[in-house]
């Protein structure tokens, strides 16, 4: 009996051999369509493909693609467990022709597969095609020798298959297989066919028209196949099974929660078992591919799926978490086939077990009002609004989820009544935000975040993705399309852009749309709508458009690694510094990172470079960076680092990263950064490169600034440090090592020389020593005065004295000239203070040179002059003030 590994083998096998590309499973979460929530089919990655938007290396392609359906067009959610083959998640095998082969090779290749290699008897198989096809109903007569009541044709839409309201699309022939008579039912478009006796197992689309959103319709310019084909349902066929879930693959689940639970496999609990086995693959495989537990879009669809796994759990009387005990087994089965499940593991097992945990506090008490209000109802009668409205507000209840718990009991919600308590919740939350005092041109965001719902951040996983533009914002208006030159805020329903928060600024790039180009130059985030700012640099964008977004690269690199190394600065810090150093701020920008942290003091050159070196051995370290979605509680209890006085939600983000070794503090093997945090990071530490200190300084009191490089930049700093160090060795003609021992031997030099100067510029001033000799009486009272160059306005009272000293006993005056500044400065000795005082001659010399001042004491005074033209005169002015005096 083949299993599903081998049935999924043996379909791309055979298709590879029919010159088919075997392509990889595209991820869960579509980045080619804005329209969708999950990937529901094999064509989804090929979309635009079909559309001749995109061409590749081949044209011929099989998969076997990971499709969720728990929402938009194709929802299976509320019947998974109840029914033979409704699940969330199931693979679809197919195969692919772009323009290539078309209905008559299709249709031979899936004939032959099945009835040769898969061995189904012919008699067994029927088809359906569109009423209209007279083409696929005479190859099927040729190709299987059908008969024409087994070839039934369908006027509706079941035989024109359509991914969702917009995108390529085109007839279809469906192949059915018979069970037997054994089971009730009739063959399609009959009145039994809701039977389960014919089971349509293959579908097999002819791609030939494009459907758009105003409802038209166009020819596709090529003519392409899409099939596809449930592995489970095929499985469940080729392992003589009516059931999907009796597969192997899904068997081995099933055992698993029942061993998990101890309860009956095929006993009552027959149901939670497979809810349980369904849900575990859905939760596990999105975990895989990035989506997070939350209360928005893919997010809150992934926790109503688990929350309802969980309510199933309980159900079977399990006390204690358990669906991520169940996820070995799953990698066990579907590892080998998927590696992402292998890579995820961790992620997976601690996402669902804190989901679990968290949601048992109020399971119990949710379920036993739920009790409550259903002991008060009526027979039958629905359960109202307003309670479903509760349980989902105060206990965590999904709607859905209590539309299951009800189902049991053959009862529903009255819708509603539900609907209008949620918007009496959101009309409270507006009315307290108008009153918060924000700004009244925020009104306008808050508009669309009530009408759009918060905007959904695909940057985690991706740096390009698509939306569909939902508002466009000129000078605060909103508007239905921007031309050329203009400024517009762009909201698409999502994105990959990161929205300015937490320090780490917003993403800049480019969105296309059909009809332009914009440069978006930042992302802002208001009300959880997030604000593209963007220039249209070409045509026109549209209101309503599809739009491919995408990140500038390399800067969102850098802003990376800058970010992620500002939480292994900050653990440093605190290791280094000590647990006081609380993080104050920081910046995350593509060129830098800044860090400002609590403590007083200047971080000293060996502290600094022990925090520099502390995080580089952690970028050595390359350890992977971890991302998980936990209470702010029990982020606290690991240890994260949070900013004080910082509101969060009641879930946070928390990225760890690194592991103490033995040379770091705290036990070996322990996280070494763990932090609450919305930002997005390197994949592992080793990606930062490495990392730079610029230097500390001040901020503000008690708080200090560090600036800081990684990568690159860090490379460039440090080249161009060791560039200055050798030009400066080169300058000094020393080795680099000795620089620092030539410069402190240069000062020291350079200061002796300095007095050295001082003592000859004075002496030279002196008129080499023997100015005594030129000294003249006036009036018995001699008289030294002289013009001096080159000597400035410090260094006169020096020179004053020493020709005072010369004279032994009376009066100077020195016209000093430096830099261009002009001092006077004059001297009379003690003996003759009494008589003459300096303080006049100063001032009687600054006259003269036309200034005005001059001050000190009677044997020592000195002033400014604006020039000295008149040196001579001054002199004189002087020598006459003396003789007055003698
Ligand atoms: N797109 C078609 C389907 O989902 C065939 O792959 O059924």
């Amino acid at each position: 009996m083949p299993s599903l590994n081998d049935i999924r083998s043996t379909f791309l096998g055979y298709f590879e051999k029919n010159g088919h590309r075997v392509v990889d499973s595209s991820p869960l979460v579509p980045r080619n369509d804005p329209t969708l929530m999950f990937t529901n089919s094999g064509m989804v990655q090929f979309k635009n493909l079909f559309t001749g938007i995109e061409t590749r290396d081949y044209n011929r392609a099989t998969t076997a693609q990971k499709c969720v359906r728990a929402g938009g067009k194709h929802n299976d959610l509320d019947n998974v467990g109840y029914t033979a083959r409704h699940h969330t998640f199931f693979e679809m095998l197919g195969n692919f022709s772009f323009g290539d082969y078309f209905k008559d090779q299709a249709i031979p290749y899936a004939w032959e597969l099945l009835t040769r290699d898969f061995g189904i008897p012919r008699d067994r198989l029927l088809v359906t095609i569109y009423h209209t096809d007279d083409e696929a109903a005479a190859i099927w007569k040729k190709v299987a020798g059908l008969p024409d009541e087994r070839i039934i044709r369908i006027p509706t839409s079941d035989n024109f298959w359509q991914m969702g309201p917009t995108g390529p699309c085109g007839p279809c022939t469906e192949i059915f297989y018979d069970h037997g008579d054994h089971i009730w039912g009739g063959p399609p478009g009959s009145p039994d066919e809701d039977g389960d006796r014919f089971i349509e197992i293959w579908n097999l689309v002819f791609m030939q028209n494009e459907q758009f959103e105003d409802g038209s319709m166009r020819a596709l310019d090529m003519q392409s196949i899409d099939t596809g084909m449930g592995l489970e349902r095929i499985g469940a066929l080729l392992q003589g099974k009516h059931d999907n879930y009796d597969t192997d693959l899904m068997r081995a689940l099933i055992e698993a929660s029942a061993h998990a639970t101890s309860a009956d496999p095929d006993g009552p609990g027959k149901v939670h078992h497979r809810v349980i086995a369904d849900h575990l693959r859905s939760t596990s495989f999105l975990i895989a591919d990035g989506v997070m537990p939350s209360n928005e879009g893919r997010g809150y669809v992934l926790r109503r799926i688990m929350r309802r796994a969980m309510r199933h759990a309980h159900m079977l009387g399990a006390s204690d978490p358990v669906m991520h005990r169940l996820v070995p087994a799953l990698v066990h089965e579907m590892g080998a086939a998927y590696p992402e499940l292998g890579r995820a593991q961790a992620l997976i097992t601690e996402t669902l077990r804190s989901e679990e945990t968290r949601f048992r506090q109020t399971l119990d008490r949710g379920l036993r009002l739920l009790d409550d209000e259903v002991s008060r109802l009526p027979e039958g009668a629905d359960l109202p609004g307003a309670a479903a409205f509760k349980l989902y507000d105060t206990y965590g209840f999904p709607l859905d989820l209590t539309q299951d718990a009800l189902r049991e009991q053959g009862r529903a919600v009255e819708i509603a009544g539900f609907d209008a308590a949620m918007a009496e919740q959101k009309a409270k939350a507006r009315a307290a935000w108008s009153g918060s005092g924000e700004a009244a041109d925020a009104a306008i965001w808050f508009n669309l975040a009530e009408q759009h719902g918060a905007t959904e951040f695909l940057g985690y996983d991706t740096e390009e993705a698509e939306g569909q533009i939902l508002a466009l914002v000129i000078d605060g208006n909103p508007q239905d399309s921007a031309g050329e030159g203009t400024r517009v805020g762009i909201v698409v329903n999502q994105s990959p852009f990161y929205a300015e928060s937490g320090g780490q600024v917003g993403d800049t790039g480019l969105i296309l749309t059909e009809t332009g180009a914009a440069r978006v130059t930042d992302t802002r985030k208001i009300a959880g709508v997030f604000v593209h700012q963007a220039e249209v640099t070409r045509g026109q964008v549209q209101r309503g458009q599809g739009a491919q977004l995408s990140v500038d690269h390399a800067r969102r690199g850098t802003i990376r690694a800058n970010h992620s190394a500002t939480h292994l600065l900050h653990e440093a810090l605190r290791g280094v510094l000590g647990d006081h150093v609380a993080q104050r701020g920081s910046l995350n920008a593509p060129d830098r990172l800044r860090f400002d942290f609590s403590h007083n003091h200047a971080v000293s050159t060996a502290d600094m470079a022990r925090i520099e070196a502390e995080v580089n051995e952690f970028i050595r370290q390359n350890s992977p960076v971890e991302t998980r979605i936990m209470t702010p509680e029990d982020a606290r209890a690991l240890g994260a680092q949070a900013l004080f006085g910082e509101k969060y939600g009641d879930e946070v983000r928390v990225v760890s990263m690194g592991r103490r070794g033995n040379s770091g503090k705290g036990t070996d093997g322990q996280t070494y950064s763990i932090e609450l945090c919305g930002g997005t990071h390197v994949a592992r530490t080793g990606d930062i490169g490495a990392f730079a200190l610029l230097g500390d300084s001040a901020s503000s009191a008690g708080v200090r600034r560090i600036e800081a490089l990684t990568g690159q930049a860090a490379l460039d700093h440090l080249r161009s440090s060791d560039a200055q160090l050798s030009e400066i060795a080169g300058v000094l003609k020393a080795q680099a090592g000795d620089v620092v021992n030539r410069v402190r031997a240069l000062a020291d030099e350079r200061k002796q020389l300095a007095n050295e100067v001082a003592q000859l510029k004075r002496q030279l001033a002196m008129g080499g020593g023997a100015g005594g000799s030129e000294a003249r009486d006036v009036g018995g009272i001699r008289f030294l005065g002289r013009r001096v160059e080159g000597v400035g306005g410090k260094e006169l009272g020096a020179l004053v004295d020493e020709m005072k000293s010369q004279l032994g006993s009376g009066a100077v005056l020195v016209l000093a000239e430096a830099d261009g500044k002009a001092t006077v400065a004059a001297g009379v000795t003690a003996d003759l203070t009494a008589r003459i005082s300096a303080v006049a001659l100063v001032q009687a010399a600054t006259a003269a040179l036309g200034g005005k001042g001059g001050g000190g004491r009677p044997d020592r005074a000195q002033g400014g002059a604006p020039s000295l033209a008149d040196a001579d005169r001054a002199i004189a002015e002087v020598e006459k003030l003396i003789g007055e005096s003698a």
